[in-house]
């Protein structure tokens, strides 16, 4: 059975790019992969983050993956920090990566604001989301395209490690959607939907109540044509809520285009609600049930132990073929 791996930033309640982008990917996948799904809170504190906000957030986002569905008797989930291995391999990659390489990240130039002094953890953010992915031999990572750039990269370390060493590292394969791979904020189209964006209604969270997801939705950017087509050149608006739509109902776009010939995308939009609403209030009544049970640590846990298995084997090989340790 082929492994999976990926991760989220436990930075603030997840939205619907999240979900569209990698958390659908992660449940689809667990019924025929072998899969590891991780919290990384490693990488939250590449950004100043207040302790107790950040563990609540652990915990929100631990308790987002199983109320989309990922199912900890398929697949493991952990915090990233309880498994000791993820820092150790990222200081053994730091020593096979460039800064060439790392200051041409477009996540860190644009994280960084392009200033001459940036703090080292976000220019090494990469190396550290390779050393997840590595240390567990992954064959299949499902991310959003925003990711593309870091799994060419982790791509990129394996091949050098195991050209000039011993075959240390499984190479793996980044996995993206077609129509979720990169959704877009809902009040700027040209920008991706993102959780740090200042304006609320630029992005629908997976527990938004009914009221702000209309809101949002019916606020959304379009553009004057009014025709229901997607364009996602011209017309990124629509584009956008199309695939929103499709994604969230399973109809495809060019089903889409033929309920909405002729009609307006004020009637496109009020059944988009429905759709959003429909689609998450069973997320929202899931993570409510889980969030405050005791069910949640010991599932955290048992996921650590269980990664920390597959961890230390990896880390072994990668002391032996390295000459690390005695
Ligand atoms: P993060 O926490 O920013 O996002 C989590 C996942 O959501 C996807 N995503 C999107 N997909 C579609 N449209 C969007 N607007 C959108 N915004 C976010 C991301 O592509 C991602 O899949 N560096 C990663 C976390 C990470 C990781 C890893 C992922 C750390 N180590 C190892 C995979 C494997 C990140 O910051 O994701």
């Amino acid at each position: 059975m082929k492994r999976v791996f990926s991760g989220v930033q436990p930075t603030g309640n997840l939205h619907l790019g999240n979900y569209l982008g990698a958390l659908k990917q992660f449940v689809e996948l667990q019924e025929d992969h072998e899969c590891i799904y991780c919290i990384v809170d490693m990488h939250a504190i590449t950004v100043p983050q207040d302790p107790k906000v950040l563990k609540t957030h652990i915990l929100d986002v631990a308790s987002l993956y199983l109320a989309v569905g990922v199912d900890p008797k398929k697949s493991i989930v952990f915090v990233q920090s309880d498994v000791p291995g993820h820092a150790e391999l990222s200081w053994v990659l730091t020593c096979c990566s460039y800064t060439g390489e790392l200051s041409r990240m477009t996540q860190f130039k644009s994280k960084s604001h392009n200033k001459e002094s940036a703090p080292t953890g976000l220019f090494s953010y990469p190396v550290l989301m390779a050393a997840d992915i590595l240390l567990y031999d992954t064959d299949v990572v499902p991310v959003g395209t925003d990711q593309k750039q870091h799994i060419e990269l982790c791509r990129d370390l394996a091949t050098r490690v195991n050209n000039t060493r011993k075959k240390t590292f499984v190479v793996p394969e980044g996995r993206y959607l077609k129509e979720g791979a990169r959704i877009m904020a809902l009040d700027d189209p040209t920008q991706k939907m993102s959780k740090s964006a200042e304006n609320i209604h630029s992005r629908i969270s997976l527990l938004d109540d009914p009221a702000k997801i209309k809101k949002s939705i019916m606020k959304a950017t379009t553009d004057s044509e009014g025709v229901i087509r997607f364009d996602q050149e011209n017309k990124p608006g629509i584009s956008n809520l199309m695939n929103i739509y499709s994604v969230l109902s399973g109809k495809s776009i060019a089903e889409l285009e033929k309920e909405y010939d002729g009609r307006g995308y004020g009637d496109f939009k009020k059944d988009l609600v429905e759709v959003t609403v429909e689609a998450l209030a069973p997320i929202k009544e899931r993570f409510d049930e889980i969030r405050y049970s005791d069910d949640l640590i010991r599932i955290l846990k048992d996921g650590a132990a269980r990664a920390n298995v597959i961890a230390e084997k990896t880390m072994a090989r990668v002391k032996e073929n390295f000459g690390l340790g005695l």
